[in-house]
């Protein structure tokens, strides 16, 4: 084993280019491979096709200390690397639950079919548990005879929008091998993380587990986190008719550091990439498995989340003093200023964007939705033309019969009631953010709605 493995980074999409930038940046040298063309000419040229915060920089750094370079050329990165994270994505499958592995398929494959030596192929990809003993059977199958190439797993926990500091300081490393081999191997892999960390007096806990565990970890954080999501909005539709205040029950239980205080912000539910289609897929998979009733809950957890967008529809509708009827309220002549599309702050990203889809159906109610969205307006104009983007704040809110903040960017959590007030033709506010305070508005006589509150 050597100290400082090469590292290649098999998918180049958000979790695999962020890996290779910043395992470049702990001293290894790294590639990154994507069948994407145009997306590896971007990255060769030292540009990173979404926004997260510092990546672009930290990319033309390491691109100028040559210790990471990104190609299409398969061989090349057989020839490489003696250690081959898989990032490629793993989507839900077309109507149905259960994630589609095709594109794992077609990494490995492709990767074995070209590898002349022992090599580690790790999986990083969010998968069912299972899939990595079937990686290994592709990799046997495709693979040239006698080889020995191993499979292993190592889970990642990066947020959008601080994906770079959860990669560099991870509050915890998971990994899983089939030998004492791979297993140096692995250590030697995160043995920069470890230096880092020690230089900055951290400690980061190392978890060695089995495959199927270390499969496992990725959606039990997941499904544990969508669950404190959607119980915090449960509690946040009892307080609503009850009369109680959800941000102070959550600042209340979250002393409890049993229960801790994060992710109990109750709003519009969860969306991104992640939550909802790990959720689904630990769903089908636990059925598969014989468990799925175990499982009910997380379904639950699921129908909850959608039921938030029809719900703050409803909330929008009783703000502007509209009734609804049986197929929900009609909205025509209503001017919203819709502030937020992405599906969290800090990101361009749209996919299963709560805020977004709310704004598709006020649309469909046949509201007048104007959106404005610091990064996220081109994707959510390819994804939802009906809508109409302006490209400022001031140009959203001009006349606007209601404001819906939905999406707790800095610009938004930061607006001032009196001022915002002088540019709206009526004084009603959606804080879908729940980040306002109340008393503050209503003193500059808005009427304000939170969540749950
Ligand atoms: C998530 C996990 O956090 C991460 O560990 C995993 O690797 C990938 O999935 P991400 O999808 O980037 O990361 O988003 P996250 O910051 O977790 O937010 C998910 C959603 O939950 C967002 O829509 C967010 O607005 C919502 N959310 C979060 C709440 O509604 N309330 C909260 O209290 C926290």
């Amino acid at each position: 084993t050597t100290t400082r493995p090469r590292i290649s980074f098999l998918g180049c999409g958000y979790l695999g280019a962020t890996y290779a930038i910043c395992f470049a940046e702990l001293g290894y040298e790294v590639i990154g491979y994507d069948v994407d063309a145009a997306k590896i000419d971007l990255f060769s040229s030292g540009t990173v096709p979404f926004h997260e915060p510092g990546l672009p920089e930290l990319l033309k750094k390491n691109l100028e200390s040559g210790r990471v370079r990104f190609t299409t050329d398969i061989q090349a990165v057989a020839d490489f690397a003696d250690v081959h994270f898989i990032c490629v994505g793993t989507p839900q499958r077309k109507g149905e639950h259960g994630a589609d592995l095709s594109y794992i398929e077609a990494a490995v494959t492709d990767l074995s079919k070209h590898l002349s030596r022992k090599v580690l192929i790790v999986g990083k990809s969010t998968v069912p548990v299972g899939t990595a003993s079937w990686v290994q059977e592709l990799v046997d199958r495709h693979a040239p005879e006698g080889l020995g190439a191993e499979v292993g797993w190592s889970p990642e926990f990066l947020q959008e929008s601080n994906a770079m500091h959860d990669v560099l300081r991870p509050n915890r490393v998971v990994y899983a091998s089939q030998s004492e081999w791979a297993s140096g191997l692995l250590k030697d892999v995160h043995r920069g993380i470890m230096e880092l960390a020690a230089v900055e007096d951290r400690e980061v806990p190392v978890v060695e587990t089995d495959l199927a565990t270390a499969e496992l970890v990725k959606v039990a954080a997941n499904a544990f986190l969508s669950t404190k999501i959607s119980f915090i909005n449960a509690m946040a539709d009892l307080c609503e008719v009850a009369g109680g205040d959800v941000t102070d029950l959550a600042r209340a239980i979250g002393y409890d550091q049993r229960i801790g205080n994060k992710f109990l912000r109750a709003g519009i539910g969860f969306g991104g990439g992640c939550l909802p289609k790990d959720i689904r897929a630990l769903s089908a998979r636990a059925g598969e498995l014989g468990v799925g009733e175990s499982f009910r809950f997380l379904d639950e957890v699921d129908h909850l989340n959608s039921r938030r967008r029809t719900h703050t529809v409803r909330a929008v509708a009783d703000l502007a003093g509209r009734a609804s009827g049986p197929n929900g309220p009609d909205l025509s002549g209503l001017r919203i200023a819709y502030l937020g599309a992405t599906f969290k702050p800090d990101t361009d990203d749209i996919r299963d964007s709560p805020a977004l889809a709310i704004a598709r159906k006020l649309r469909a109610a046949r509201a007048d939705v104007v959106v404005y969205d610091p990064e996220g307006l081109d994707n959510a104009h390819a994804f939802a033309p009906e809508l109409s983007y302006v490209k400022t704040l001031a140009e959203a809110v001009d006349g606007a019969d209601v404001v819906c903040a939905m999406v707790p960017w800095e610009e938004f959590r930061t607006l001032d009631p009196e001022a915002l007030g002088q540019q709206v033709s009526q004084r009603r506010i959606l804080d879908g953010m729940n980040a306002f305070d109340p008393e503050q508005w209503t003193a500059h006589g808005w009427s304000y709605k939170g969540i749950g509150r």
